[in-house]
Parts: structure tokens; C-alpha cells; sequence
């Protein structure tokens, strides 16, 4: 996820009481007291971990989130997309306090119950021909994993020159190097120089608003354009849903684009990083388009908040590396199984994906009236599930307008409602995202105070 912008302001705002049965706001914010703890954070840390609204958080329930000083914020956050059935759900803190108690909080790659146990979960979300699975930390790890993948395989099948990675502008993959080479954000790699980016290359993605010709003859004009022939092409990767937004790749384009892979030899790789396990309304984002790929990435809703993510996958890529060699220290690791597994099943079990998809409708609606309070300021809104993005832009063009996207966060957090620092193009697109256990009441109260934060929003910085 990309934030791009400033360390959040420390100035203290006026009281505004708030009390209704999810949002508990009785101080300013930030909190007067907690400013040395956010002080001391600025002093120990590198400014990147300064980005977000100053909300100390000391625990959570369900869809919400508080403070050590009696404030609770309704989450429209899960974190970053992590905390799929919310926070503190029981079954999910059970599970780590069950499996810590019996001292089982490493295992390298030791064989382990748990990981059997979360692995067979997994594969039964599965379809054919998608069957293995391997476990690793971070989303961007498992992105990594997927690149080396391809480039193998495409060393085998067509020699040291089927080597290029394919995927999109603005798309995001996470921060390691092989990941933001992937990336479609020109100003994350510019501190990689022209390094291996000749193997990297970048096409349109088809959102139908920065790029309106959604049809596949885009992608084949632009790798022509760049003198990239499909022989050369190991792997294609693109997110299903494009993170800086919420547009879901158009199906059409989505089996036009396998369609290509499979006639070029090219692994047809997709981010489900965010979209996986039920943030769209479907298990995954490609289950809205009648494809299913060679290689998914997944992390963040996985395991509910533990640090887990996972690469899944056909048996070809996946066998290609012997014992040992495609490994990590903390894969499968037994607490994050535990928690894995917990959270899967509670999506399962509690009709999570089926409440995404039934709120799908709430969300667009609350979004829809957000833009239009907002008089202009909001180029594009997308929706899909329980995900949804506001664009904000120079009114009638496609330029993003990180300002007033900024200040409307800022009012929504004083008012009790959770967003993380806008992301995206520019830093100027608002995501919602609540965990998927939302019930519809706490969804319409938290869109209503956005729709009112949204009025009277200032073009110019408020903060500076
Ligand atoms: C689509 C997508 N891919 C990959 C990543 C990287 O995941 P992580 O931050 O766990 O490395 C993210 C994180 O925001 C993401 O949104």
C-alpha cells in the first residue's frame, strides 16, 4: 500500500464529544497526554513510520478500536486491510494463547500439526488447478517468491531471455526490490537505478479512468510499443483489484490477458495481497472473473493480523526448487498457523464473505453520497465487496488532490471514525475498508460521517 504523505499533524484539535455505541470521542485529538509516547516514537523511528492519524491504540473489539484514554474509534481500517474478522475475536486470540501456552511459537521448517492443519484449510479454498502452498511473512515476500517463480520457469522453458516481468502502472506490490521494480509507481524505484529494470516492464492498467480504453489490445500495443516480444515474457503480475483504488481487473481483459499467458508460456501471476479471503465479496478477487491463475500472493486478511502470507499455486512452478531452497525462517511459523487457521474458519464459519457481498451495495451507496457532498473534489469512486476508494482529483481531471483527501481523514479520526492516511496516486485516494464482520448500522453511521466531513472541504493543505 503506498503512503505518500506527511508524518501526521501533532497539533492538538478542540473537543467535539461524540458517544453512540461505536465511536467514543471525549478528548482532543490528538490526545494531550499522549503526545510524549508519539514524541518518543518520532525520535526512535525512521520518518516513514510516522504516517499515520495519531491514534494510540491499546486494544480492540469487533470493529472497533481504542485508546488508553477512553476514546473508541468505529474501525474503517482493518489495520491496512489485515483484520478481516476484526479485532480481539475470540477464536483467533484462543488459538495464539492455546498454542503459545504449549510453547510452540517456532518451528522453522520442521514438520508442525498446525501448519498441516492450516495448510489443508487453505487448499480446500482453492480451485483446481491451484494445490500447494507456502507459507512466508509478508505480502511483499510472497510477491518476491512469485518473481523468482516465473523468471525459473521461464529460464527453463524459453532460455536466460524469457525474463521479463510484466504488470501495471500504479500498481503496488510492497517494498522490497524485486517488488517495487514490479511496481507501476515510478517514484518508489527511483533509488534502484536502471538495475535489472530492463526485465520489468509496464503497461496500462484498466481502470477505465486514467487509462479509459479498457480492452485487452492496450496491453498488446503497449508491450509492442516497448519492443517486447511475448516470447520474452515469463510472468505477468497484476493485482486483482488495483490497491491505489478498487478497480477490479474487467473480466473480459482478465481472460483475454490468460488467454495470452497461456499462448506466450508466461505464469499468469495475481496480488491478492489485499483482495484474498473475502475482501471482495468472492474468496478471492479472481473469483469475480472466470480465471484462475498460475500463481496468487497473498498476505494481510490471511491470518486476521499475525504476520503471515502465502504463495498458492499449480504444481509445475511451485516444485521447482529442491529441499531447502526456497525457505525462510519464520515460514509456517506455529502462532501465525494458529491464528490462520482461527481466522479462516470464522470467516467461514460467521458468513463473512457472504456479509462483504451483501454490504457491497450500503458501501457504494454511502460512497456515492460522499462524492457528491464532497462537490468536485472526488474525480472517481470505486466499490467492490467491502472495499472502496475515493479518488480525490483537480475537479474535472484525472490529477490527483492529495489535500482535502488528508483533511477529510483528519476530520473523520477526530470524530471517532478510523481511516489510515490516504494512499495511492499521489497520495490522494481514501480507502474504506472495514473488517468483514461489519454489521450494516456501524457501516451507515461511519459512511454519515464521512458524507459530513466531506462538505466545505478546504483544495489547499490544512495542515501546512
Ligand atoms: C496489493 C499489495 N501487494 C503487496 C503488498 C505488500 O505487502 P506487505 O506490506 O505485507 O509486504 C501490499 C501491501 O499493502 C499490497 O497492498
Amino acid at each position: 500500500m503506498t503512503m505518500t504523505g506527511p508524518q501526521a499533524s501533532l497539533k492538538t484539535e478542540g473537543v467535539e464529544v461524540i458517544e453512540t455505541p461505536y465511536r467514543r470521542i471525549h478528548t482532543p485529538i490528538p490526545v494531550p497526554e499522549s503526545r510524549e509516547l508519539l514524541e518518543r516514537l518520532r525520535a526512535l523511528e525512521p520518518r516513514s513510520m510516522g504516517g499515520q492519524p495519531p491514534v494510540v491504540w491499546q486494544g480492540g473489539d469487533g470493529v472497533t478500536v481504542h485508546d488508553p484514554y477512553g476514546n473508541r474509534w468505529l474501525d474503517f481500517s482493518s489495520g491496512v486491510l489485515v483484520t478481516a474478522s476484526g479485532h480481539g475475536h475470540p477464536a483467533i486470540v484462543n488459538a495464539i494463547r492455546d498454542i503459545a501456552g504449549q510453547g510452540l511459537y517456532h518451528a522453522y521448517g520442521f514438520p508442525t500439526d498446525i501448519r498441516r492443519a492450516v495448510l489443508e484449510e487453505l487448499t480446500a479454498w482453492l480451485p483446481a488447478p491451484l494445490g500447494r502452498v507456502f507459507l512466508l511473512t509478508t505480502g511483499a515476500e510472497a510477491v518476491e517468491c512469485c518473481l523468482k517463480l516465473a523468471r525459473t520457469l521461464g529460464n527453463r522453458r524459453g532460455g536466460p531471455d524469457k525474463n521479463v516481468i510484466v504488470s501495471f502502472h500504479h500498481a503496488f506490490h510492497g517494498r522490497t526490490m524485486g517488488a517495487q521494480l514490479a511496481g507501476g509507481i515510478p517514484g518508489l524505484k527511483s533509488w534502484l537505478g536502471g538495475t535489472g529494470a530492463d526485465a520489468f516492464v509496464q503497461v496500462p492498467y484498466p481502470d477505465g479512468f486514467r487509462e479509459p480504453d479498457t480492452g485487452f489490445g492496450v496491453f498488446e500495443r503497449a508491450l509492442e510499443a516497448q519492443g517486447v516480444a511475448g516470447e520474452r515474457v515469463c510472468g505477468v503480475i497484476s493485482e486483482t483489484y488495483q490497491g491505489c483504488n478498487a478497480a477490479l481487473i474487467p473480466p473480459d481483459y482478465a481472460r483475454a490477458l490468460r488467454a495470452w499467458c497461456d499462448r506466450t508460456g508466461a505464469l499468469l501471476i495475481l496480488d491478492e495481497v489485499q483482495a484474498g479471503f473475502g475482501r471482495t465479496g468472492a474468496p478471492f478477487g479472481f473469483s469475480h472473473l472466470g480465471i484462475v491463475p498460475d500463481l496468487v500472493a497473498c498476505g494481510k486478511g490471511i491470518s486476521g493480523g499475525m504476520p503471515m502470507s502465502a504463495v498458492l499455486g499449480r504444481d509445475e512452478p511451485m516444485d521447482l526448487y529442491g529441499p531447502g531452497e526456497m525457505t525462510s525462517t519464520h515460514s509456517a511459523n506455529p502462532v501465525c498457523c494458529a491464528a490462520a487457521l482461527a481466522n479462516l474458519q470464522t470467516i467461514r464459519r460467521e458468513g463473512l464473505i457472504e456479509n462483504a457481498a451483501r454490504l457491497a451495495p450500503v458501501l457504494r451507496e454511502g460512497l456515492e453520497r460522499i462524492q457528491r457532498a464532497a462537490d468536485g473534489q472526488i474525480g472517481r469512486i470505486d466499490a467492490i465487496g467491502l472495499v472502496g476508494a475515493l479518488q480525490f482529483t483537480k475537479p474535472g481531471t484525472t490529477e490527483p488532490c492529495p489535500a482535502p483527501a488528508r483533511e477529510l481523514v483528519r476530520r473523520c479520526v477526530a470524530q471517532g471514525l478510523l481511516l489510515f492516511a490516504p494512499v495511492g496516486v499521489g497520495g490522494a485516494a481514501i480507502k474504506i475498508n472495514p473488517p468483514l464482520l461489519i454489521p450494516e448500522d456501524a457501516l451507515r453511521e461511519g459512511l454519515e460521517v464521512m458524507e459530513r466531513a466531506a462538505r466545505d472541504l478546504p483544495a489547499t493543505d490544512a495542515q501546512s
